[in-house]
């Protein structure tokens, strides 16, 4: 696979093509950003478990049966995926209230939640990704009802895969944001960007501790010990 010209540099990834002009090349970085970008940092270390956890997950998603972006590793960084046409639409589900849900309602932050919550975001960083109800998103043209609703119903699919998961490595599933697009090549919506601890809350089943990058967020120390200990309960490091 040959690298070729950037396409793309986001905030914790750049996205290359290759003489495949249904595959690129993702790239990790150790950057760090929060709170829509005002927040700005590094963390050693981080692209490499990214990248590999990232893997790690679609590859464990895709033998369950859930189309994903994900092709093959290239190098500790590094990874060859479908080129697609991303929605932009971010995705979150919430099993535990944390963050802006615990904010948003006064809910105390380690509540249980009766059910998984599903939300929309606008990817829309000019906007601060604000969160949209499926008819927002359907009068804007972003994505179709129909899309929409086959979204949803993956992301609550991929819910219990990975809730199952981490639970094998002592891990809770708090909340987290997927990503998905339309396949360059398929035409179909599949699973793309990344499932890191950049994109979830992951806490210690035992003592609760946070293992996830609220840690860089809320300036808790321990960043990098904590992608660590992820990748080391997964035996991908
Ligand atoms: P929130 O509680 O701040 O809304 O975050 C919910 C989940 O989504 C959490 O696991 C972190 C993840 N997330 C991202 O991956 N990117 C983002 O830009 C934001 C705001 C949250």
């Amino acid at each position: 696979m040959e690298k070729r010209e950037m396409l793309y540099e986001g905030k914790a990834k750049k996205v290359f093509k290759t003489e495949d002009p249904h595959v690129v090349i993702v790239d990790y970085k150790d950057d760090a950003t929060a709170f829509n970008g005002l927040k700005k940092g590094t963390i050693a270390g981080k692209g490499v478990v990214n990248n590999k956890m990232s893997n790690f997950m679609f590859k464990m998603l895709e033998e369950k049966g859930i189309a994903t972006h994900f092709i093959q590793e290239l190098s500790d960084r590094e990874t060859a995926v479908k080129s697609v046409d991303i929605v932009p639409v971010e995705v979150i589900v919430r099993n535990i209230a944390a963050g802006s849900l615990s904010k948003k309602l006064g809910i105390e932050e380690g509540t249980d939640l009766k059910c998984p919550v599903l939300e929309f975001c606008y990817k829309n960083d000019d906007l601060g990704d604000p969160m949209i109800n499926i008819s927002h998103a359907v009068a804007i043209g972003i994505a179709t009802k129909e899309e929409l609703d086959y979204i949803g119903e993956q992301a609550l699919k991929i819910n219990q895969l990975m809730i199952d998961y981490f639970k094998t490595i002592g891990i809770i599933l708090v909340d987290y944001k997927l990503e998905f697009g339309r396949c360059a090549k398929c035409g179909k919506i599949i699973l793309a960007d990344e499932i890191s601890p950049d994109t979830c809350r992951l806490w210690d089943a035992q003592t609760r501790e946070k293992l996830d990058k609220d840690r860089f967020r809320r300036d808790m120390g321990g960043v990098e010990e904590a992608y660590i200990t992820v990748a080391k309960r997964m035996g991908i490091l």
